[in-house]
């Protein structure tokens, strides 16, 4: 297809990996219809913005986005504009009357009749709202999932929706009921992307410890083992875990399976029994820690992070007393800490009392400064370790200043199990003989907040691109 005929994609993604992952869904689909992505705001032919209700601030983020695009209507009639995703499920026709220049409405359900939709606008110049949640997770699977784009890792949705209805979220409401996809299908992407050149995956749901269960299929742990067997994947992650289905198996799983990554995900919210009954998380913080305790005897050296909710309504000084006593108590690698915000469909909105703007604000700061020390802490005890490093390609930020970069060195990163970035120099790389999607062991000298830094030692497997074996003794 020559690029001349072609028209251009620009797709804004706000929210979590999931979004991520129907991002990639709804270009695969448009380029059904010629569209082609462009980071170009100014040059589209039509805008999608991929939306997320998580949080008010992700909310003000679409809107504030949507506000830019009223002047690019107006010099430009004939350009298409979608939003797409959370917040559009959420308020429907409301949006149109919102953001009035926006020619169309569809929801976390409805990506699978994207490129129908947008084509009879196209032809209608019609307005368009589609929020019909009923047909369920097989619209995944008209789409195949196909990289010809160098990326070394890849998201994976293994099911959809929630069925939890944690007070404070409004995921239940907007993505729907819980529903997995069949493994066979599952298997059969993976597979796909392996071919493609992805060596790693991420599999995702907002629960996936009860991957299958409703539908009877296998569990989480057996699905794991199936996709462990596939030739030529190298590393197998999934997020998001909740604590209260966190099975005996799984936990063994990370023993087990070799291509499973030592990294745990798993949101605790809170450190009070008396806040999780109110969040309804259906497990208290001694069974919280016990699943850790769990985790960390089948496999001493993974890497746990979590996420916290400050200031829901009614959290006392002691309840958050007790937050960070859990957090200190864990030494978690990494935590993300949200403050509560109302979300529309979410009971929590009801809950009294509510904490004043400015203790929140205080009581986050006071955790985050906890845990970076946790955090720097947990980054120098591997130095002067060698970690396995799967290479994702150059370095998005340059070196700190106090490491010299030489002239004939790219810089390149990756990250290890634990999912720690990694950065290193490798004499002579460059570009074209990158070592992307290969394992490289890497001696580690130094520890930042963030990431680590290091030397490799040699290599494991070679990489997506390189010819031949080669040798990186340095
Ligand atoms: N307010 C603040 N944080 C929230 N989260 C979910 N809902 C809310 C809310 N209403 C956080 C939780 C969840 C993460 C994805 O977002 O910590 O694990
Ligand atoms: Fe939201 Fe709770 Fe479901 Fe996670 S488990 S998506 S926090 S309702």
């Amino acid at each position: 297809m020559s690029a001349v005929n072609s028209k251009k994609l620009y797709i804004r993604t706000i929210g979590c990996q999931m979004n991520v992952y129907d991002t990639e869904r709804m270009a695969m689909l448009l380029s059904r219809l010629r569209y082609r992505r462009t980071d170009r705001l100014e040059s589209a032919d039509l805008i999608v913005v991929n939306t997320c209700a998580i949080r008010a601030k992700a909310e003000q983020k679409v809107f504030s986005f949507l506000g830019r695009l009223a002047r690019l209507k107006q010099n430009n009639p004939g350009l298409i504009i979608a939003a797409g995703g959370c917040v559009a499920q959420q308020e429907g026709a409301r949006m149109l009357e919102r953001a009035p220049y926006l020619d169309v409405v569809f929801g976390t359900h409805a990506i699978g009749r994207l490129a129908r939709i947008i084509e009879r606008v196209e032809k209608e110049k019609c307005r368009i709202v589609d929020i019909d949640m009923s047909a369920g997770v097989e619209e995944f699977d008209t789409i195949r999932n196909f990289r010809d784009d160098g990326q070394v890792t890849s998201f994976v949705t293994i099911m959809q929706g929630c069925d939890n209805y944690c007070t404070y979220c409004v995921v239940p409401h907007v993505r729907g009921p819980e529903a997995s996809r069949h493994p066979e299908k599952i298997v059969a992407e993976i597979k796909d992307l392996v071919r493609s050149g992805i060596r790693e995956v991420t599999l995702l749901g907002q629960n996936v410890n009860s991957y299958g269960q409703k539908e009877g299929w296998c569990d989480f742990a057996a699905l794991l083992q199936q996709i462990n067997r596939i030739d030529g994947l190298l590393r197998i992650r999934f997020t998001t875990s909740h604590p209260k289905d966190l099975s005996p198996e799984l936990c063994r799983a990370f023993k087990n399976l070799d291509k499973l990554c030592h990294h745990i995900h798993l949101p605790v919210q809170s450190g009070s029994n008396r806040v999780l009954q109110r969040m309804n998380r259906k497990y208290t913080r001694e069974q919280y820690l016990d699943k850790i305790e769990q985790l960390r005897s089948n496999c001493p050296d993974i890497a746990i992070t979590s996420d916290f909710i400050i200031g829901f309504p009614g959290e006392r000084q002691a309840d958050f007393d007790q937050t960070l006593a859990l957090i200190r108590q864990v030494a978690f690698d990494g935590i993300f800490a949200f403050k509560y915000s109302d979300r529309p469909s979410a009971p929590a909105r009801q809950f009294q009392p509510k904490l004043p703007k400015e203790l929140k604000n205080e009581r986050l700061q006071i955790l985050l400064d906890i845990q970076d020390e946790i955090t720097l802490g947990r980054n120098q005890s591997l130095v002067g370790t060698v970690q396995q490093v799967l290479v994702e390609g150059h370095s998005k930020r340059n070196v700190k200043n106090d490491i010299d970069l030489s002239p004939n060195s790219l810089q390149w990163t990756g990250r290890t199990s634990t999912n720690k970035i990694v950065n290193f120099l490798l004499d002579g790389s460059s570009a074209k003989d990158s070592p992307a999607g290969a394992l490289v062991r890497v001696e580690i000298e130094k520890a930042l907040a963030h990431s680590l830094w290091g030397r490799p030692t040699g290599v494991d497997t070679t990489p997506t691109y390189l010819k031949g074996e080669r040798s990186y003794a340095a």
